[in-house]
C-alpha cells in the first residue's frame, strides 16, 4: 500500500502530535475538526490515515469516505459513503439506536429504499431536515464509541455533504467525534468556499504539510535509489519537485527504472525527468503495459476510485481473471493502489489518464458504465453521475432517468444538481410532447438553485408553449416569486392574474388555492393591497371553507378585515371566520402558509385561544416530526406571542429564545419579520433588554426602512417599546410616530397603540390630540368588542385625562380587564390606578390595587412591572413581599421549560430534538436548575418545580 500507516512519514512530528491530542480530545467528548490542506501529493492522505490509524488504536468507530470529481453531482454522497456501509452492517437493534429520534428522517437517504417525503410538503430548504438527522446519527453513534469522520479529497465534495459538515462543525464541541478532511488549496476544480467555511469555524485545527527539506529528500533519494547519493542530486531533486513528496517519489521511480546512479554527473537528467512531464510520465509507463492494461486503467478512471474489479472489467471489455492480472500489473506500476476495491495510487494519476481519453471514446464510456451501474440495481444518482458526463444521443431512457435523478436531488435540497440534470436532459433531449414539462422543472430547480433570472426565462418560456391548465396553474406560484426576487413585481401579478382565471374554469379549487397564497402574500404589500382587495371581493360571501383554496381566502379575508380602519366588524364574527377556516387543523395540511398565520392572528386578537393553541402546537409538532427547523422557529415565534398575551411570560421567554436562536443562525428573520417583533417585546417585557437589544442588532433588521412591507411594523413597534425602555426617546418617538401614520384599527395592529400606551416616557401628544386618539381608540375598541381592547383604551382615556376622571377611567378599565384574558393588561391598569391615587395622596386607596398589580405582575414573570409595583407600594406607605428569588422562580424561561419537560419523563437527547438544540445545552440547562433547586436528581424535579405554582 502507498500509504502512511506503511510508510513511515517523514517530517511530520508536529503533525501527528496535534492528530493524536485532537483524537484524545474527540475521545474525551470534546468534538474537533480537523483540515489537513495543500497541493496534490504533499502528503495530505498520508496524514489523513495516520489519524484513522490513531482513532482505531483508541478503540474509536471509523468512518471513511473519499470523494472524486464525479461526486460533485452525487447529493450527500459523501455524507452516503460514511454512514451507509455502517446502517446497512449494523444488527437490527444497533440499527434502532443509531436512527434513533430525529436520526430516523435519514433513513430514507441511507437506506436507498424508501423515497423521501415530498420537497415542497415541509417549509424550508429539504437539506436543513436531514443535517438535523445527520447530526443526531452522529450523535446516536457517538453516544456509544466515540468515533472518527475521515474524508479525504473535501474539495471534491457534494455542496450538500460539505454543507452538513458545517453544521456538524459547529455543534462538535460537544460530541465525542473527530472531523478530519483533507482538501486541494486551489486548482481549478476546487471552489474554496465551502472548504474556506470548515476552516474559519473556531474550533477547528488546520494542518498545512510542508514540503520536505534536503534532508528527508536525501533520506529518500538513498532509500529508493541504489549508491550513496550526492548531495548535488539530492538537491537536484528537491529543487525540481519543490520537495512535494508525491512528485519525488514519481521522479525516484522512473530514475530507478533508467538506472541512474545518484550522482552529481545525472543531475541534468533529473531535471530532464521533472515535472511538469509527470503526466506524461504515467502516460508513457501505462503505454508500456499494453492496450489491454491500458484499458483497464481508463476504465477505473471512468468509474472513479472504489471500483469493484468486476465493473472495471465489464467496461474494459476484459474477462474478469484476465483483469486481475493487469490489476496487478497496474499496481507493480504504481499506478493503481494495492487495494480492493480499485482505486489510482493517486488522483492526480487518475486525472492524468482520464484526461488523456477521447473525448468521444469518454463519453461512450460513461454512457456504458451507467448502463452497468443500471444493471447492477445502482441508486439513481450514481447512475446520473455518469450520464451528465455523456454527450447527448436522443435516448429516452437517459432523459427519464435523469428528470428521476433530479426530483430526488430536489428532495434532498441538492437544487444545484437537480439544475444539471435537467439541462442535460434537455439536451438529450426529450420528446417534443414532455419538452414543456422539462422546461418548466428545469425553472423551479433554477429557482431552488438560486438562480432567478434563467428561472424566469424558463418559466416564461415553459409557460408559453404548457397547453394544459393545471401543469400552468401548479407552476404559477413559483413563476410569481422567479419574477419578485427579480423585482418584476408587476409581471408576476398580471400573470398570475391571467392563470388562476383560467384555472378557474378547469379546477376552481386548485384555482383559489393559489390565489389565497397569493393574495395573502399580496396583503403583505402596501402597493398590492387594493389589488388584493379587488381579487379577494370576487368572492363575495361565497367562501365556505370546503376547500383548501376557500379556507386559504376566509383566512385573509378575516386578517384584512381585522387591520381594515373601514371595517366595522366585532371579533366575534371574525374569530368564527378564522376558526372555520383553520378547519380543525386542515389550514395546515400544505404546511403553514401566509393564511394560516393570518388565522392565527384573528383568533388571537379576538382572544380566542384555544384553537389558536391547538393548531400552533400542531405547527410545532409537525416541525419536529418533519426535522424542520425553520417550521419551528416560526410557530414557536407565533406562540412566544400566544402565551405572553395570556400573561405566561416565562414560558412565552422559552419559545421566544428557541425561536430567535434558530432564526438569528439562519437569517430567517429577514423572511419573518412578524416573530422578530414578538420575540423582541417578550423580553422587553421580562426585563431582558439588552437581551432585546442585541437580538436586534444582530437581526439584521435594526436599520431596515421597509415602508412598503407591513410585516415590518411589529418590528417598529417593538423597537420603540425598547428604544423607551432604554431611555432613548428621541429615537422611540420616530417610531411611533411612524407607526401613527399608518391606517389600520388601533387595537388590532401595533400600529396605532397610542404612545401613552406605548412608552408614556415618549408620548408628546397634547391633551386635545391625546383625547381625541383615546376617543378613537375606545370607538374601535367598542365595535371590535373584547375586554381587552376596551380596557386598554379605557386606560389610555385616564391616562390621558388625570385627575379625578381620570383614576375613574383608570378604575373602569382595571374593572374590564379583571373579567379579560390579559392578566398582564389588568396588571398594568391596575399600577396606574394606585399610582394615579397615590399621587392625588390617597395613599391607604392606593395600596390595593398596587398590591393585586405586584400580585399580577409577579404570577406573569412581569419582572419590571412588578418592580414597578413595588417602588410604588413603597412610595404609598406598604412593606412589600420582596420578590421571591429562589427556588424555581430563579430558573431561567429556558431552565424551567427543559427542566419540566425532564420531569415528565423524557431523555436529554430527546428534548434537544424537540427543541432543535443540543443535547449539551440541555445537560447545562439541566445542571443549572438542579444547583438552583438544591435537588440532585431527576426524580427530585416534578416536586421541586411545583413547589413553586402559585
Ligand atoms: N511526510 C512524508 N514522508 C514520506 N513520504 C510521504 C510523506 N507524505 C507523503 N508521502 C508519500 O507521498 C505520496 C503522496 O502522498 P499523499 O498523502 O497521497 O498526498 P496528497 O494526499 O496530499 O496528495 C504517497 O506515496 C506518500 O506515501
Ligand atoms: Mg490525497
Amino acid at each position: 500500500m502507498h500509504h502512511a500507516g506503511t510508510v513511515e512519514l517523514l517530517e511530520r512530528d508536529r503533525e501527528l502530535e496535534q492528530l493524536d491530542r485532537l483524537v484524545t480530545d474527540a475521545c474525551a467528548g470534546r468534538g474537533r475538526l480537523v483540515l489537513v490542506e495543500g497541493p496534490p501529493g504533499i502528503g495530505k492522505t498520508s496524514l489523513l490515515e495516520a489519524a484513522r490509524d490513531r482513532a482505531r488504536e483508541r478503540d474509536m468507530t471509523v468512518l471513511a469516505a473519499r470523494a472524486s470529481e464525479l461526486d460533485r453531482d452525487f447529493p450527500f454522497g459523501v455524507v452516503r459513503q460514511l454512514f451507509e456501509p455502517l446502517v446497512a452492517a449494523a444488527a437490527a437493534p444497533r440499527r434502532a439506536t443509531l436512527l434513533h429520534g430525529a436520526a430516523a428522517l435519514a433513513a430514507p437517504l441511507l437506506g436507498g429504499g424508501a423515497p423521501e417525503p415530498a420537497a415542497g410538503k415541509a417549509t424550508g430548504d429539504p437539506a436543513l431536515r436531514l443535517f438535523h438527522a445527520l447530526y443526531w446519527l452522529t450523535a446516536n453513534l457517538a453516544e456509544q464509541t466515540p468515533a472518527a469522520l475521515a474524508i479525504d479529497d473535501a474539495h471534491w465534495a457534494d455542496a450538500g455533504s460539505l454543507r452538513f459538515f458545517q453544521f456538524l462543525a459547529a455543534r462538535l464541541d460537544e460530541l465525542s467525534v473527530l472531523v478530519a478532511l483533507t482538501a486541494r488549496t486551489a486548482g481549478p476544480t476546487v471552489e474554496r468556499q465551502p472548504i474556506d467555511a470548515l476552516a474559519t469555524d473556531p474550533l477547528a485545527v488546520v494542518l498545512r504539510p510542508a514540503p520536505l527539506s534536503h534532508r528527508a529528500v536525501a533520506a529518500l533519494v538513498a532509500d529508493r535509489l541504489r549508491g550513496a547519493p550526492d548531495a548535488s542530486f539530492c538537491d537536484a531533486c528537491r529543487e525540481v519537485t519543490g520537495g512535494n513528496p508525491f512528485l519525488l517519489r514519481e521522479l525516484l521511480r522512473e530514475v530507478a527504472a533508467d538506472e541512474v546512479a545518484p550522482i552529481g554527473a545525472h543531475v541534468s537528467l533529473v531535471r530532464q525527468l521533472a515535472p511538469p512531464t509527470v503526466a506524461r510520465a504515467v502516460l508513457l509507463r501505462l503505454a508500456r503495459l499494453g492496450d489491454d492494461a491500458a484499458a483497464l486503467a481508463g476504465a477505473v478512471a471512468v468509474l472513479g476510485d472504489g471500483t469493484p474489479l468486476r465493473r472495471a472489467a465489464a467496461l474494459a471489455g476484459l474477462p474478469v481473471e484476465r483483469a486481475d492480472g493487469f490489476a496487478a500489473t497496474l499496481v507493480e506500476a504504481d499506478i493503481l493502489a494495492a487495494e480492493r476495491p480499485l482505486a489510482f495510487a493517486h488522483p492526480v494519476l487518475r486525472s492524468a489518464i482520464y484526461a488523456d481519453l477521447d473525448p468521444g471514446a469518454r463519453s461512450r464510456a460513461h454512457r456504458r458504465a451507467a448502463a452497468l451501474l443500471a444493471d447492477e440495481g445502482a441508486a439513481i444518482d450514481a447512475i446520473a453521475v455518469h450520464l451528465l458526463a455523456t454527450e447527448p444521443a436522443g435516448d429516452r431512457q437517459v432523459v427519464a432517468t435523469l428528470r428521476e435523478a433530479a426530483l430526488r436531488a430536489l428532495a434532498r435540497g441538492a437544487a444545484a444538481t437537480a439544475v444539471a440534470c435537467l439541462r442535460r436532459a434537455l439536451a438529450e433531449p426529450p420528446a417534443t410532447s414532455e419538452r414543456a414539462a422539462f422546461v418548466l422543472e428545469l425553472a423551479a430547480a433554477e429557482l431552488a438553485a438560486g438562480e432567478p433570472a434563467a428561472a424566469a426565462d424558463h418559466f416564461e418560456a415553459g409557460l408559453r408553449v404548457t397547453g394544459d391548465v393545471r401543469a400552468r396553474a401548479g407552476c404559477v406560484r413559483k413563476a410569481v416569486l422567479a419574477l419578485q426576487t427579480l423585482g418584476r413585481h408587476d409581471e408576476g401579478f398580471a400573470l398570475l392574474e391571467r392563470v388562476v382565471d383560467e384555472a378557474a374554469a378547469v379546477d376552481p379549487d386548485l384555482a383559489q388555492s393559489i390565489e389565497g397564497d397569493l393574495i395573502a402574500s399580496a396583503t403583505l404589500e402596501r402597493s398590492r393591497r387594493a389589488w388584493a382587495l379587488d381579487r379577494l371581493d370576487r368572492y363575495g360571501d361565497q367562501l365556505t371553507a370546503a376547500t383548501s383554496g376557500s379556507r386559504k381566502l376566509l383566512a385573509t379575508r378575516a386578517a384584512l378585515d381585522a387591520f381594515s380602519s373601514e371595517c366595522e366588524t366585532p371579533a366575534e364574527t371574525l374569530a368564527n371566520a378564522a376558526e372555520r377556516a383553520l378547519g380543525g387543523g386542515r389550514l395546515l395540511d400544505d404546511g403553514p402558509s401566509t393564511p394560516f398565520f393570518f388565522a392565527i392572528i384573528v383568533l388571537l386578537l379576538a382572544d380566542r385561544i384555544e384553537p389558536a393553541r391547538r393548531a400552533l402546537d400542531r405547527a410545532v409538532d409537525d416541525a419536529r416530526r418533519h426535522g424542520s427547523a425553520p417550521q419551528f422557529a416560526f410557530a414557536a415565534g407565533w406562540r412566544c406571542w400566544l402565551l405572553a398575551r395570556e400573561g405566561h411570560l416565562a414560558e412565552a421567554e422559552a419559545d421566544a429564545r428557541s425561536s430567535a436562536e434558530l432564526a438569528l443562525s439562519q437569517g430567517w428573520f429577514v423572511m419573518g419579520p412578524v416573530i422578530l417583533g414578538y420575540v423582541l417585546e417578550v423580553l422587553i417585557d421580562r426585563g431582558e433588554l439588552e437581551d432585546a437589544h442585541r437580538l436586534l442588532e444582530r437581526s439584521g433588521m435594526v436599520t431596515r426602512t421597509a415602508d412598503r412591507d407591513a410585516t415590518f411594523d411589529d418590528v417598529v413597534h417593538a423597537r420603540a417599546l425598547l428604544r423607551a425602555a432604554r431611555g432613548d426617546l428621541d429615537a422611540a418617538r420616530e417610531d411611533l410616530a411612524r407607526l401613527a401614520r399608518r391606517r389600520a384599527r388601533w387595537n388590532t395592529y401595533p400600529t396605532l397603540v397610542p404612545a401613552v400606551l406605548a412608552a408614556p416616557a415618549a408620548a408628546t401628544d397634547d391633551q386635545d390630540e391625546g383625547r381625541a386618539r383615546a376617543d378613537r381608540m375606545l370607538r374601535e375598541a367598542q365595535t371590535w368588542g373584547t375586554p381587552r381592547a376596551i380596557g386598554m383604551a379605557l386606560r389610555a382615556a385616564g391616562l390621558v385625562e388625570g385627575g379625578a376622571r381620570g383614576l375613574e377611567l383608570l378604575a373602569e378599565a382595571a374593572m374590564v380587564l379583571e373579567r379579560s384574558p390579559a392578566p398582564l393588561e389588568h396588571a398594568r391598569a391596575l399600577l396606574d390606578l394606585g399610582a394615579g391615587l397615590r399621587r392625588a395622596n390617597r395613599r391607604a386607596a392606593a395600596r390595593d390595587p398596587l398590591r393585586q398589580a405586584l400580585d399580577l405582575a409577579d404570577a406573569c414573570g412581569a419582572r419590571p412591572l412588578a418592580d414597578r409595583a413595588r417602588q410604588e407600594l413603597r412610595a404609598a406607605g406598604a412593606r412589600p413581599r420582596r420578590p421571591r428569588l429562589g427556588g424555581v422562580h430563579a430558573l431561567t424561561a429556558s431552565e424551567r421549560r427543559i427542566a419540566a419537560m425532564a420531569a415528565q419523563g423524557c431523555s436529554n437527547p430527546e428534548i434537544a430534538q424537540a427543541l432543535f438544540v443540543t443535547t449539551k445545552t440541555v445537560e447545562t440547562h439541566l445542571s443549572n436548575a438542579y444547583r438552583k433547586l438544591a435537588i440532585h436528581s431527576r426524580a427530585q424535579l416534578g416536586d421541586a418545580l411545583n413547589d413553586g405554582r402559585p
